[in-house]
């Protein structure tokens, strides 16, 4: 097992850590994320599949994509890194969770407070009445059964806003946290990736767990290159025998 001793005891000094999720917290729920060798966007181009202009064009690779990362959800579960992370913030670890995942797996671990700043994948709505449904209902039909308007995914697509009341809490709970911890992400997206620098700039320490370099790897205080799973695993180990 890796020394993380002083990685356990910052993260046991905290009093107000806010966890920062990618893609790379699903990989091990069995996910694709999106940068790595096996990520989504090494097979498609994201503008035709993940854009404004892919959605309002209907094109079958639009669909074909989404109905493809909705079959996908159907069947996973949260992992052990998932779990740590419901737990701590049970224990009055964790302010906050703040996510740039659709797939709820935070949610379903049991992390109460959690904001989604890309949106959401088990939803649906429609893009004429407004209509949610579960995003199952995509696999069936992309007109709304409603209105027969066009059904779309309750996920932030390229060229859109990020939800404003998500993006304001985040923004207040890094400027409050006292650790920002980044778990999983290449934090190459705007304006997600504007939240570690902000943390910094509010005082807090910056903790970057990611297989591989972030650009944000130059001005944290800790950055460990290895699996989430593990590593979690590994410290809540740790703060236990700790007591
Ligand atoms: N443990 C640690 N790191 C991992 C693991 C793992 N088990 N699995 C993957 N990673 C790392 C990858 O090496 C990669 O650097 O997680 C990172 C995930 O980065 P991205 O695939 O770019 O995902 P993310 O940062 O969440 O992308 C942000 O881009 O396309 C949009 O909307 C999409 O929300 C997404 C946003």
């Amino acid at each position: 097992m890796r020394d993380l001793t002083a990685l356990t005891e910052r993260i046991e000094a905290a009093r107000r850590i806010v966890v920062f999720t990618g893609a790379g917290m699903s990989t091990e729920s069995g996910l694709a994320d999106f940068r790595s060798s096996r990520g989504h966007w090494k097979r498609y181009d994201p503008l035709a599949m993940a854009s404004v202009e892919a959605l309002q064009s209907g094109s079958h690779a639009f669909y074909d994509f989404y109905r493809m990362r909705i079959e996908a959800l159907q069947g996973v579960a949260p992992n052990r890194g998932h779990r740590v992370l419901a737990r701590w913030e049970e224990e009055g670890r964790l302010l906050a969770v703040v996510t740039q995942n659709v797939d709820r797996l935070h949610q379903t671990a049991g992390s109460r407070n959690v904001i989604e700043l890309h949106g959401n994948l088990r939803e649906v709505f429609c893009t004429g009445c407004g209509r949610r449904e579960p995003s199952t209902l995509l696999l069936e039909r992309t007109d709304c059964p409603s209105c027969g308007g066009r059904l779309r995914p309750a996920v932030v697509l390229f060229g859109e806003l990020l939800p404003e009341g998500a993006f304001a809490e985040a923004e207040r709970l890094t400027e409050a946290c006292d650790l920002f911890l980044v778990l999983g992400s290449s934090l190459t997206v705007s304006p997600a990736n504007a939240f570690p620098a902000l943390a910094k700039a509010s005082g807090a320490s910056l903790i970057i767990v990611n297989k591989g370099g972030t650009p944000y790897d130059g001005r944290a205080d800790w950055v460990i290159d290895g699996a989430i799973g593990e590593t979690l695993a590994d410290v809540d180990e740790q703060l236990s025998r700790q007591g």
